[in-house]
């Protein structure tokens, strides 16, 4: 798997942002370790891909647990990154209309997994390291959408997730005492040409009645691509001497 001394684990490399920032951190040197469902396409000898779908908590522990502690304690590294990219766009109905089973899914892939994850790496990573974990979130993590219910819901939930990490990791009262040299990360990528924003336009505004600003993104050409966006999350990962817990936007 390549000769790096950096490695991040980025989930959802089959697709969109976590497949253009995947390829950029190869092209950087980095080690890439991706988790999707589906395989990634990436070829390249410090790439390797474990296929694990997020919704299945027994899974994705026996992934933590056989596969990532292992890897993430490899004393090669000086560097690890974990990347929470991996998200599904929700049901795409007023809040009226709940599915109980399908809002539970979506929890545990966008919010249950990526916190799972978090913690698992924080605390598995030996604590000479540098550590660095991002969430890509979205504008819905802050701002209600009519229709997006569940998907704001999920997307919050994990930037509070991400913030509450940072406070501990700078507390006195954390066991073990405060980690050095760790940082956490929510990202905005904006509106970007992915097949989760071609999912959100399909829809008929029958089907979708608050789904014309995803058409409109579209037709306005306001959408960017995905290679575009993701250098802020590249500078995060690679620098040092960050706040604890940062928080930005594309273009923001
Ligand atoms: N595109 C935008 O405009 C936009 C805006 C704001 C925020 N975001 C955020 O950006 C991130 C990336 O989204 P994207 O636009 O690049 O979407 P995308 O092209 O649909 O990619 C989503 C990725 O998540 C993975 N994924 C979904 N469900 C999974 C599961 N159950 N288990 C494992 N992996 C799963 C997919 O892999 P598999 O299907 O192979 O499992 C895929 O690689 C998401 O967090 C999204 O919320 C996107």
């Amino acid at each position: 798997m390549g000769c790096s001394d950096r490695l991040a684990i980025v989930t959802g490399t089959s697709s969109g942002i976590g497949a253009a920032l995947a390829n950029a951190l190869l092209t950087d040197g980095w080690t890439v370790v991706g988790l999707a469902r589906r395989e990634a396409g990436i070829d390249h000898p410090s790439y390797r891909h474990v296929a694990v779908d997020l919704g299945d908590l027994d899974a994705l522990k026996r992934v933590a647990e056989n596969d990532l502690g292992t890897l993430v304690t490899d004393n090669r590294w000086t560097r690890v990154a974990l990347v929470n990219n991996a998200a599904i766009s929700g049901g795409k109905q007023g809040l009226e209309d709940t599915d109980p089973d399908e809002l539970a899914h979506l929890l545990i892939v966008n919010t249950v997994s990526p916190i799972y994850l978090m913690g698992f790496i924080t605390g598995t990573v030996l604590p000479a390291v540098a550590l660095r974990v991002v969430n890509i979130s979205s504008g819905a993590a802050v701002r209600a959408f009519p229709g997006l219910g569940d998907y704001c819901t999920s997307k919050a939930a994990l930037r509070m997730a991400g913030m509450v990490l940072a406070e501990e990791l700078t507390s006195e009262l954390r066991p073990g005492g405060r980690r050095v040299n760790a940082a956490v990360f929510s990202y905005e990528p904006g509106v970007v040409d992915t097949p989760m924003q071609t999912a959100s336009r399909s829809s008929s505004l029958e089907e979708f009645p608050w789904g014309q600003p995803f058409k409109d993104f579209k037709e306005q050409g306001l959408l960017e691509q995905p290679g575009d966006v993701i250098g802020e999350v590249v500078d995060f990962i690679s620098g040092d001497d960050q706040d604890t817990f940062v928080e930005k936007r594309f273009g923001g």
